[in-house]
């Protein structure tokens, strides 16, 4: 795992997190106590998975992801926002992860000192909340249907009017970096924190953007443009900290991301 340090106009020491996915803890938690952040962003992705097993909690199913939360916020001020992932937590699934100590933020944001904090979730979660408001019957994790999936649903943007206004320093977590040129590059917003594109699984040198690249992110797909470092001084993409898949990373290693003044 690679700790990446990226020097931007932020007036904290933050430390990114993405696409946990209930993977091993202590390297990320051995980090974070080592470099000591002012505050930790956790840019959705923490769990893993589909529904759970009949009668689980797909939190439970998710012991890991809990333990780095709570790891997390016994370090520093934690911030937590939704990926595609964690689509199917329900208000049960998310009492736990309040519990741990962090502050969770669905289409929301918060005051950190002289920082606006805002996490713009996945359109797949609030798309899915809608869907099973929806549906008659009392089953906690109805199976989804393609329509709640499709990718040409927009994320809840109304919030962002008011996020935007709001004086100090504009952070926002927003799992989908493929969000930023559709939505979000007009928008006053100081940084932009993602993840999701795991580097692109393999990344090779390209001779025709002379520098290393992704092969393939889902919202993008081939070849990708956003799959990791900084792009227009201020939209962060980590290559995340874990591997999903039976395909190895190749040239892309996990990270921890650290942004400082
Ligand atoms: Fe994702």
């Amino acid at each position: 795992m690679d700790e990446t340090f990226f020097d931007l106009n932020c007036p904290h020491k933050l430390a990114l997190l993405a696409d946990f996915h209930n993977s091993e803890p202590a390297p990320v938690l051995a980090s974070l106590q080592k470099n000591k952040p002012e505050l930790i962003t956790v840019a959705g992705d923490f769990v893993f998975g589909d529904r759970p097993k009949d009668g689980m909690l797909k939190i439970e199913e998710n012991r890991n992801a809990v333990e780095l939360l709570r790891g997390c916020a016994s370090i520093a001020p934690t911030f937590v926002s939704v990926g595609n992932h964690e689509y199917s937590l329900i208000d049960a699934d998310l009492k736990v992860v309040r519990s741990t100590g962090v502050t969770f933020l669905d289409n929301q944001w918060t005051k950190f000192e002289d920082m606006v904090i805002g996490g713009l979730s996945s359109a797949f979660f609030t798309s899915y909340k809608t869907f099973r408001a929806n549906r008659p019957g009392k089953e906690l994790y109805p199976k989804p249907d393609k329509s709640v999936r499709s990718k040409s649903i927009p994320p809840d943007m109304a919030w962002l009017d008011e996020f935007e206004k709001q004086s100090g320093y504009k952070v926002l977590m927003c799992h989908h970096p493929e969000y930023f040129p559709r939505y979000l590059k007009q928008r006053k917003i100081d940084i932009i924190l993602s993840g999701h594109c795991h580097g692109g699984q393999w990344r090779f040198y390209s001779p025709f953007h002379h520098e290393m690249r992704g092969v393939y992110a889902p919202g993008q797909g081939l070849f990708p443009a956003l799959t990791s470092g900084v792009y227009e001084n201020r939209l962060v993409v980590s290559r995340g900290l874990s591997n999903t898949t039976f395909i190895p990373r190749i040239n892309n290693p996990t990270e921890v991301i650290y942004i400082r003044g």
